[in-house]
């Protein structure tokens, strides 16, 4: 066994949008970390602030290859499991790219957590497990049918990561984040979520295109909550929270056209004329959820996780980040 005080976390994703901001603070936290990434989606630049610093490591390496994910993992008693590709639309277009990294990648990640015998790996799921459960609020064990082959994989590693834990003993804990936003996440590309690509339509003068009437709602959650998470993920040491999945979300839904308005006042703020932009109503999309909105009532008693920057708060701060 390596002593996890000593030993680095693997962190899968680590040059990502959350993990990024997870390798900072866990460095922050005073805990070393070997960031492991191939850039799929990731950027060299999400954690070029951080090369250099006392205790982070760069591994560049990609999760669909056993043996480089197992000799990554070597000396690390915990890992934090981000590296995925995300995005409901490109497994849409590409299933089996989704599957590759997200479900294979995270099957390497447990094989090597067992023979290895890590201490314990705190894993990214996702809110698209609830699929087509018209239930609000959203609470753990009501899922629906995956609407994606997306979802499917994130499900899918739930049951793999309960599975290892009964059949090898390996400890898990799934985090379900809903709907992350905050600086450094990409705002470029058919793939974009919808915070940065509102915020960068705008600031390049260009209507933002919103999917639908705008009135879907979501449960926005600041980066800065969902790290916290897998910070108190790594930390819990109540038995209960092994093998479980936890959802990760501020627990409020708002309707993305606040959301646009918000940005849209904001940036006027600094450029007028971005106040007369009319967004541009495109068709919904497939695969996409109607309504969102997590019960955060079991991560909040088993995990301590307590969201700590609000929606307004953290899309001030964002947007900020991205209008320089
Ligand atoms: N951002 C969200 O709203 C959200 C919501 C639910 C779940 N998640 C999950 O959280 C995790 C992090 O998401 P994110 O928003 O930071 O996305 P991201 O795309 O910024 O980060 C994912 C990282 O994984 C890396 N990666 C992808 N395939 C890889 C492979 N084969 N080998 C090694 N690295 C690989 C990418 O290069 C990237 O750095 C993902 O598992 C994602 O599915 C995110």
């Amino acid at each position: 066994m390596t002593d996890r005080a000593t030993s680095p976390v693997l962190l899968t994703g680590g040059a990502g949008f959350i993990g990024s901001h997870a390798c900072e603070a866990l460095l922050a936290a005073g805990r070393r970390v070997r960031c492991f990434d191939n850039y799929a989606t990731g950027k060299r630049d999400n954690i070029a602030h951080l090369l250099g610093s006392d205790g982070f490591e760069l591994v560049e390496g990609d999760l669909r290859d056993a043996r480089t994910v197992a000799a990554a993992m070597q000396g690390c008693a915990q890992v934090v499991h981000l590296g995925a590709l995300g995005s409901v639309p490109r497994s849409i277009a590409d299933p089996l790219a989704s599957e590759a990294a997200n479900l294979t990648g995270f099957l390497h990640v447990l094989e090597a957590a067992r023979h290895l015998g890590v201490d314990k790996v705190v894993f990214a799921s996702s809110s698209s497990v609830y699929g087509d459960s018209p239930v609000l609020p959203k609470r753990e064990g009501a899922e629906g049918a995956p609407l994606s082959p997306y979802a499917v994989t994130k499900a899918m590693d739930e049951v793999y990561a309960a599975l290892y834990g009964r059949l090898f003993g390996v400890r898990t804990i799934g985090l379900r984040f809903f709907n992350v936003f905050g600086e450094r996440q990409d705002p470029s590309g058919p793939y974009a979520a919808v915070i940065p690509r509102f915020i960068l339509a705008l600031l390049r003068g260009e209507r933002p295109v919103v999917h639908g009437d705008g009135r879907q709602t979501r449960d926005f959650t600041y980066v800065a909550n969902a790290v916290q998470a897998v910070v108190a993920g790594l930390d819990c040491s109540d038995p209960g929270a092994v093998g479980r999945v936890f959802n990760i979300a501020l627990g409020r839904s708002t309707e993305l056209r606040d959301v646009l308005a918000h940005i849209q006042q904001r940036l006027a703020q600094r450029v007028p004329s971005i106040a007369d932009i009319v967004p541009e109503h495109g068709p919904d999309r497939p695969g996409d959820v109607r309504a969102s909105l997590a019960d955060i009532t079991l991560a909040r008693q088993v995990l301590r996780y307590e969201p700590k920057v609000d929606l307004w708060q953290g899309l001030d701060r964002t947007i900020d980040a991205y209008a320089g």
